[in-house]
């Protein structure tokens, strides 16, 4: 299940924490190379060097996605150092959910920007590389909220609803280019995910549901399932959640 992997050039933003950081310890330890974007540098680089002294291939870029200047250094790093971009992961996001009432209107922005924006400019960055080389593969983060919306939801769902869309719209139009796409739906998974919760009432909830969160490295394995397929066959879509995950 780890075929094609090994060697490949993997861009990963949201990578100093939870899924990402999973998805670059998992790949790195297959053999790919990895290039790590967030804004805590000091955790990326410490990532970064503990795979290097493990014989892995890895690189800490800072990054904040709502910056395009700062995507396109980071996957022209990859691009300098390794010398293409096989997989762009596009993952790095928020979740600080609140009824619409409450007007958090820094709240609905940030998850726009990060969220939506932050996807665009990953796929801006990486499309004209991979257009050249005739060959690579977006994977997008989106999740169950992608697919479902409930009270306190509205803003979070939307932007995720919008990763699927956006990956759907790419999936068609890039055909001629050999490039592939996948959107990742994972459901609760234990990361720092709550944590960007900025109502104290959604946090004590949200602390309650992730009591049966799944690991990230369940997340891991979902890349590892799309990338390793032969080149011709393309994995469009996964949804996964914990088993006792009712919504
Ligand atoms: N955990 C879940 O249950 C779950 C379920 C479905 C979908 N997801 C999605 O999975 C993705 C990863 O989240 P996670 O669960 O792994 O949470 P996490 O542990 O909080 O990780 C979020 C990552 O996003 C990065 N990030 C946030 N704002 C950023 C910005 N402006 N620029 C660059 N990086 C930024 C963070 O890095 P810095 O703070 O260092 O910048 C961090 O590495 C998100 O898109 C989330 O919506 C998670």
């Amino acid at each position: 299940m780890s075929d094609n992997i090994a060697g490949k050039v993997v861009v990963i933003t949201g990578a100093s924490s939870g899924l990402g950081e999973a998805a670059a310890r998992s790949l790195a330890a297959l053999g790919a190379s990895v290039v790590l974007g967030a804004r805590r540098v000091d955790r990326i680089q410490s990532i970064a060097d503990e795979l290097s002294r493990n014989g892995g291939k890895a690189l800490a870029i800072e990054t904040d996605v709502t910056h395009f200047d700062q995507v396109k250094r980071l996957v022209d790093s990859a691009v300098q150092t390794y010398g293409r971009i096989d997989v762009m992961i596009n993952n790095a996001g928020l979740m600080p959910m609140s009824p619409l009432e409450r007007l958090k209107i820094d709240d609905w922005n940030r998850m726009i920007d990060v969220n939506i924006k932050g996807v665009l400019y990953g796929i801006a960055a990486a499309l004209p590389y991979m257009q050249r080389q005739k060959a690579g593969h977006i994977i997008n983060v989106s999740s169950v909220a992608g697919h479902k919306v409930r009270p306190g939801g509205a803003v979070y769902s939307a932007t995720k609803h919008a990763v699927r869309v956006i990956s759907e719209g790419l999936r068609q139009e890039v055909k001629p280019y050999n490039i592939r796409t996948t959107v990742i739906s994972p459901g609760m998974v234990d990361t720092e995910l709550p944590n960007s919760a900025t109502e104290p009432d959604v946090a004590e909830n949200m602390r309650k549901m992730y009591e049966f969160a799944v690991p990230a490295e369940s997340f891991a394995r979902a890349v590892v399932f799309a990338m390793s397929q032969p080149e011709d066959v393309d994995v469009n879509e996964i949804l996964y959640r914990p088993t006792r995950q009712e919504f």
